[in-house]
């Protein structure tokens, strides 16, 4: 969707259909203005009750001519004091869910006026961009059912700084870019998504952008010593890859941040296999390195000033007479011996390798994103990810960055005796433990390979997929993590 930028008055401004906020304990300017010009129709409404201004409620009105904008579209953003950038994000996707609907595919917003903040404008762009967006490549019947938005358009105060808004807009686009690509690949089918295609992925971002991109093949890998990834991926006909793509923004001797994605392209749980209901989401299992993917592409496109390195170790998890099974020990590029309890717990093994490897690129902080466990959707459900580490520093930051950009972390401790259940008889530990504590064994499983680095674990099994439809993000895939990262990196320091 194409956004523009006008300092008409709202109130002057043709279009098919003006979207404006509206308070539930406050009648603004705006809607004084509107209800004036509608002969007290806004007032109306609200005396019946029909509208409120409750957060997220919506009303579609026509104005017949009252107003040079053809439908006024009032969407509730609850209490005042309650009023802020997630508040906005959500309203603004609410109304390209109704101007969908109505098929409406040109329009003007006036959203941001309600909200006091320089960021208002930020928040009602990305939450139309990202609210408005479809994932219909694989639908070809009914193709004139499908709908497109054209353009929007943000109309500011006469006296805004419109070039300095129009660079925050830019920016803004890059970001949901970022989160449309994460989404996108999360979306396809196992079948398209391989390790392969998520390494050409790779490549390709890397040319459009400048980054540097480089694939270890299973052999490469297998003389590195990365056995726990390359065991994962041993009962799939398509190999398993490690995918590296480097963006320089600072001075070459600063360290650089260094993100891993788990890319597992579909899990089926290997020999310990999943039960078949609901084994097709399993396609998800590479959203970590979806986020890693759009985050890079995002940060080169912005500039940011920052070294930045992002790693996917990728596989597929399928049971086969090549596969690997229980019982089996498999020895880490750390030197560290594991026996496997269960095939399904194979995220940390791709990921233990995907860690041990990044410490060559001396990271001042490390953090990995996960679909890792189906415990972590047990304890925080879809409303946040999970969020481990060895250095609060980090995790503070990275929870402040969740806060502002509405992808919402919550901590969970890594104490010593979580490793208890993860000792083995035969080796140094055991991939699975019991399902007590299922996320944090899996996070007390990963820092065991980081030594000392500063590192952070995000689990996001719960947050990369829904079942159901949110404000800003269509049901599926979320894109989380990208938000999440470029805030985190664009306030670092
Ligand atoms: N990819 C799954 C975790 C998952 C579950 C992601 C639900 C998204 C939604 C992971 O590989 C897995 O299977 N974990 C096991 C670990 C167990 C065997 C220790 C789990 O959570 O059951
Ligand atoms: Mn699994
Ligand atoms: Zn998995």
């Amino acid at each position: 969707m194409k956004i523009d930028i006008s300092t008409t008055n709202p109130l002057k401004h043709t279009t098919p259909a003006l979207v404006i906020g509206c308070l539930e304990d406050i009648k603004d300017e705006m809607f004084t203005k509107c209800n004036a010009a509608l002969d007290g129709c806004l007032e109306r409404l609200i005396a019946s009750k029909e509208f409120r201004g409750k957060a997220n409620s919506t009303h579609l009105i026509h104005t017949l001519g009252k107003l040079p904008s053809e439908r006024l579209l009032l969407v509730g953003l609850g209490k005042k004091v309650d009023l802020n950038d997630e508040r906005l994000r959500q309203a603004a996707g609410k109304a390209v869910q109704v101007l969908r609907g109505a098929r409406i595919a040109t329009f003007a917003t006036a959203l941001h006026l309600a909200g006091s903040t320089e960021t208002a404008i930020d928040a009602v762009t990305s939450g139309t961009l990202l609210g408005s967006y479809t994932f219909d490549q694989y639908k070809t019947k009914d193709k004139d059912e499908l709908f497109n938005f054209e353009g929007m358009t943000l109309l500011l105060a006469k006296d805004t700084n419109t070039k300095a808004v129009q660079l925050r807009i830019n920016s803004t686009e890059i970001i949901c870019q970022g989160v449309r690509l994460a989404r996108d690949l999360v979306s396809h089918p196992g079948n398209v998504v391989t390790p392969g295609y998520l390494a050409d992925t790779a490549k390709e971002l890397a040319g459009k952008h400048g980054l540097d991109c480089r694939v270890y093949e299973q052999a490469e890998m297998e003389t590195l010593g990365m056995n726990a990834l390359v065991g994962v991926g041993k009962g799939a006909a398509e190999p398993p890859r490690l995918i590296v793509l480097e963006y320089h923004g600072a001075d070459a001797k600063g360290r650089p941040v260094v993100l891993v994605g788990k890319g597992l392209t579909f899990d089926s749980g290997g020999i310990s296999i999943k039960p078949g209901a609901g084994m097709e989401e399993m396609k998800t299992d590479m959203a970590g390195g979806a986020a890693v993917l759009g985050t890079m592409a995002a940060a080169a496109r912005l500039k940011l000033p920052v070294n930045l390195i992002g790693i996917i170790p990728s596989a597929e998890n399928m049971p086969d007479g090549k596969a690997f099974k229980p019982g089996d020990v498999l020895t880490s590029m750390s030197g560290t011996t594991i026996e496997i309890t269960n095939t399904d717990a194979e995220g940390r093994l791709i990921l233990c390798d995907a860690l041990h490897f990044a410490l060559k690129y001396k990271p001042t902080v490390l953090i990995d994103l996960a679909t890792l466990t189906g415990a972590c959707v047990v304890a925080l459900g879809h409303e946040a990810s999970g969020l481990m580490g060895n250095n609060q520093r980090l995790v503070d930051a990275l929870k402040g960055a969740g806060e502002r950009s509405g992808e919402r972390l919550w901590p969970l401790p890594l104490w010593d005796e979580y490793g208890e259940v993860m000792k083995s008889d035969i080796a140094d530990l055991k991939n699975a433990g019991s399902r007590d504590g299922g996320s944090i064994t899996a996070g007390w499983f990963l820092k065991q390979f980081v030594g000392k680095t500063p590192w952070a674990h995000l689990d996001i099994a719960g947050t990369a997929w829904g079942g159901k439809a949110r404000p800003y993000c269509p049901k599926g895939a979320s894109g989380v993590g990208v938000r999440l990262l470029i805030e985190f990196l664009q306030n670092r320091r």
